[in-house]
């Protein structure tokens, strides 16, 4: 949580800055999709211009307020105005919204750790999507670092004809750094430009390209669509063969994001080009807090990259354990929430009365005694100038030396707090998990022998501390040890639902590995990515709902190429309603010590060798979001702003009673007054003709079910069938009753192990009036 904190008096100091520098800040204007047919322009840009000179005072420079024009994405542009100016403009005919740029993240936690590699999936679902070839995934982020072995181009397909992309040069990045891996590349910085402008003026090294001074983008970008790359390794750690979701697919880099953060005018403005360019499917590990789907760029960006096939997959975000935290969870969206794997970095600590506390690190220094030895412990509760969280300045040197140092999470970065102990002259450290962390436990590639521990071990290291006159503690490093954990659970940061802005839709959709993932890193950046940091590395590794989303980014590939006709829903649907719900020993997915709800892992854990081949899929046309708007109660206005598309919803709402979006999970919401719910679905036989399916049901508690029929059968491959299910609440509500339950509805093919068609159901009881 601290280092969230941190986020938002980042975002306060923005705002606080930018309304002092002459008042100016980044506004996306949003115009009517036919404004261009209807007025004398000729060309989109001049129209646009022309509007904001109708705005502006004339002596201003025009060039320098224009910053984009969209046409895909949305009909507009962004440019700098004046909050008079923005609300000059709202009052035009032409003008649907005026929205202030909005600044989000990437979604990884703030230090950056060391990795294995990323799990390799052998077997079917590669050689039925000949591994994503064909496919192009667009990335979102900071950039890439393409002399990095995972975007060799050996062995891969030439570029697709469709693709209508292409390589932008800039600082350090020329057209000959694209390949048949990376086919295109280009970035996006207007908005952070004039963000950063009146905030710092930056000393920080970025490359003014699509080069990645940050390592975030290379890092997703390899775990999508990475080349496959023998004996990788973080400094020893996690050896393995790395590679990449879809290995054959192409990789289209869009980067967005800056040090300042990823301002939604350059978000929209990469969205813009790549569904232009041709991309298949968009991959953005970053987002913000939940806001309405019709304030949210992304929200509104994707669905029209929907309607043109693409399939839009995004982080959660990394706001968990805290309810109604997931968001990016547009339905047209895929939301993904992050999950452990089953490889551990035990470092233990022992302490002078022999107690041990579990902990885990990357620190390279195995074996050696310097690193391994007994050393006094220090710990500064509660340091007015914030030592207890070892921040910049705070520890006093005399009292640090050669010890053993306790820094508390939060506030800075985790790899950070280690450069600051050893620059004070610390021997070592212990970070220590606070309530807020409990037990997770990711990794970093500290510059000094460290170790974290969890929330528990913390209380009990303090408890010693106090206790004891002079207190002693040696960490050992154990390596690597794979497969003795229970795996996958759900990652503590990751964001739950249900969904703030729609809570008629369960999100996250799923959960994908993304705690202590090894993929690719630049080749000048350090493994802990502190600029102080010398060491080297081609891998590195990270923790995030950021590094799960480009897993799934990268099944999306696999399940695209070899089922090139399928749209994005159908895709969601095989991923969904093929997922594991069960752990690696075949027991429930826990979430810390409990057993995880769906609201934190969705239809589940990713399995691609199901996914691939799903049986039946859920599948929803473009238009059938109207309806769905008009049911989560959307203006005319909001519903025109995304999808382009003018309804009466009180026709709409007449025609269709009883309507529900046609989504591979439920939700069911009962209030005072309606307990009896009823959702139509419909199923599409994806598999073989004369294929039979029966019925399976586990009821939530405290509700009964039926469901008509209760055998479907295909005669065809591609034959449609539907379904009703009845929900009856059988619960007396009230205040103190249990608000959640949760249940499963599936479709099992008795002839086929592979076919059972699993959806998910969320209950809640909402007792509000
Ligand atoms: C350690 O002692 C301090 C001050 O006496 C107290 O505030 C704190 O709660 C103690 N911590 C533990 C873990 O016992
Ligand atoms: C990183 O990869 C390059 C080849 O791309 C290789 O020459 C170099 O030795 C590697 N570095 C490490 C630390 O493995
Ligand atoms: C939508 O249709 C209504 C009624 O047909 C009309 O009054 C309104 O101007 C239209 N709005 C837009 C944004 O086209
Ligand atoms: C399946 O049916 C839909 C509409 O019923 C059609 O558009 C589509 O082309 C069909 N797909 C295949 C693979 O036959």
């Amino acid at each position: 949580m601290g280092e969230k904190f941190q986020h938002i008096l980042f975002t306060i100091f923005l705002c606080f800055l930018s309304s002092h520098a002459q008042n100016l800040q980044t506004y996306i204007v949003q115009l009517h999709p036919e404004g261009l047919s209807r007025s004398s322009f000729t060309s989109r840009f001049h129209w646009h211009l022309s509007l904001l000179e109708k705005t502006v005072s004339s002596e201003d420079d025009l060039s320098s307020r224009f910053m984009y024009s969209y046409s895909s994405a949305i009909e507009g542009f962004a440019a700098q105005l004046s909050p008079l100016e923005a609300e000059a403009l709202k009052k035009s005919q032409q003008v649907l919204a005026v929205r202030p740029d909005r600044r989000l993240e990437i979604q990884t936690t703030y230090s950056y750790k060391f990795l294995g590699l990323s799990p390799t999936r052998e077997g079917g679902a590669w050689m039925k999507s000949r591994f994503g070839r064909g496919a192009i995934i667009g990335v979102l982020d900071t950039g890439i670092w393409p002399e990095s072995s995972s975007f060799d181009d050996r062995g891969m397909d030439p570029i697709p004809r469709k693709w209508k992309g292409f390589c932008q040069e800039g600082r350090d990045f020329s057209t000959s750094n694209c390949n048949r891996k990376i086919i295109g590349a280009r970035y996006f910085s207007k908005g952070h430009r004039v963000a950063s402008l009146v905030s710092s003026p930056s000393t920080l090294v970025e490359y003014v390209s699509a080069r990645d001074s940050h390592g975030h983008g290379t890092h997703t970008a390899s775990t999508a669509g990475g080349a496959p790359v023998p004996m990788a390794n973080v400094l020893g750690y996690g050896a393995g063969e790395a590679r990449g979701m879809a290995p054959g697919a192409h990789i289209a880099v869009y980067k967005v994001c800056w040090y300042s953060g990823c301002y939604s005018s350059d978000i929209l403005a990469a969205i813009d080009a790549a569904i232009q360019d041709g991309v298949d499917v968009l991959s953005l590990s970053l987002g913000g807090f939940p806001v309405p789907l019709y304030e949210d760029i992304i929200a509104i960006g994707s669905f029209r990259a929907m309607q043109h096939g693409i399939s839009v997959i995004c982080a959660a975000g990394n706001n968990g354990p805290i309810q109604n935290s997931v968001a990016n969870e547009a339905p047209w969206i895929t939301t993904v929430g992050a999950s452990t794997l089953d490889r551990r970095f035990p470092a233990v600590v022992r302490l002078g009365n022999w107690k041990f506390l579990y902990g885990e690190s990357m620190y390279p220094g195995i074996g050696s005694p310097a690193a391994e030895k007994e050393l006094g412990i220090v710990y500064f509760e509660g340091g007015n100038k914030g030592s207890g969280f070892c921040l910049r300045g705070s520890l006093p040197v005399v009292k640090v030396k050669g010890k053993l140092v306790v820094c508390d999470r939060g506030i800075n970065g985790r790899a950070e707090k280690g450069q600051i102990v050893k620059e004070a002259g610390g021997a070592g450290m212990i970070l220590a998990n606070t309530e807020l962390n409990l037990e997770e436990d990711s990794v970093d590639v500290h510059v000094l022998p460290a170790t974290l521990i969890g929330s528990e071990e913390s209380y009990q290291l303090k408890s010693y501390i106090n206790l004891t006159r002079s207190p002693k503690a040696r960490i050992f490093f154990g390596g690597t040890v794979i497969g003795k954990s229970r795996a996958p659970a759900v990652a503590q940061f990751s964001s739950r639902g249900p969904s703030f802005s729609d809570p008629s839709i369960l999100k996250p959709d799923m959960i994908a590995p993304g705690v202590n993932i090894i993929a690719a890193w630049p080749q000048n950046l350090g493994p802990s990515a502190l600029p102080e940091d010398p060491r080297r590395v081609n891998f590195t590794v990270m923790s995030g709902t950021s590094m799960a989303c480009p897993h799934v980014s990268g099944l999306a590939a696999l399940i695209h190429s070899a089922h090139q006709k399928w749209t994005p829903a159908a895709i969601k649907s095989a991923l969904i309603t093929t997922a594991d719900i069960t752990d690696h020993q075949g027991k429930p997915i826990m979430d810390g010590d409990k057993p995880a709800s769906l609201f934190s892992i969705g239809g589940g854990h990713v399995n691609p060798e199901r996914a691939i081949d799903p049986g039946l899929v859920y599948d929803i046309q473009p238009n059938e979001h109207l309806i769905h708007l008009c049911f989560l109660g959307y203006s005319r206005s909001d519903i025109f702003s995304i999808t382009h598309k003018n309804v009466s919803c009180h026709e709409i709402l007449h025609k269709n009673k009883g309507f529900s979006l046609n989504y591979p999970s439920f939700s069911v919401i009962f209030r005072p007054g309606a307990i009896r719910k009823m959702f139509k679905r419909r199923v599409t036989n994806v598999g073989s003709a004369n294929s039979i399916y029966s019925l399976e049901v586990t009821a939530p508690e405290g509700v009964s079910m039926r469901v008509k029929p209760r055998r479907l059968i295909f005669k065809q491959p591609n034959q449609t069938l539907s379904y009703k299910v009845w929900f009856i609440s059988k619960k007396r509500m009230n205040m103190e009753s249990t608000r959640f339950s949760q249940g499963y509805l599936t479709w099992v093919n008795h002839r086929s192990i592979s076919s059972t068609v699993r959806s998910p159901i969320a209950v809640t009881w909402d007792t509000r009036k």
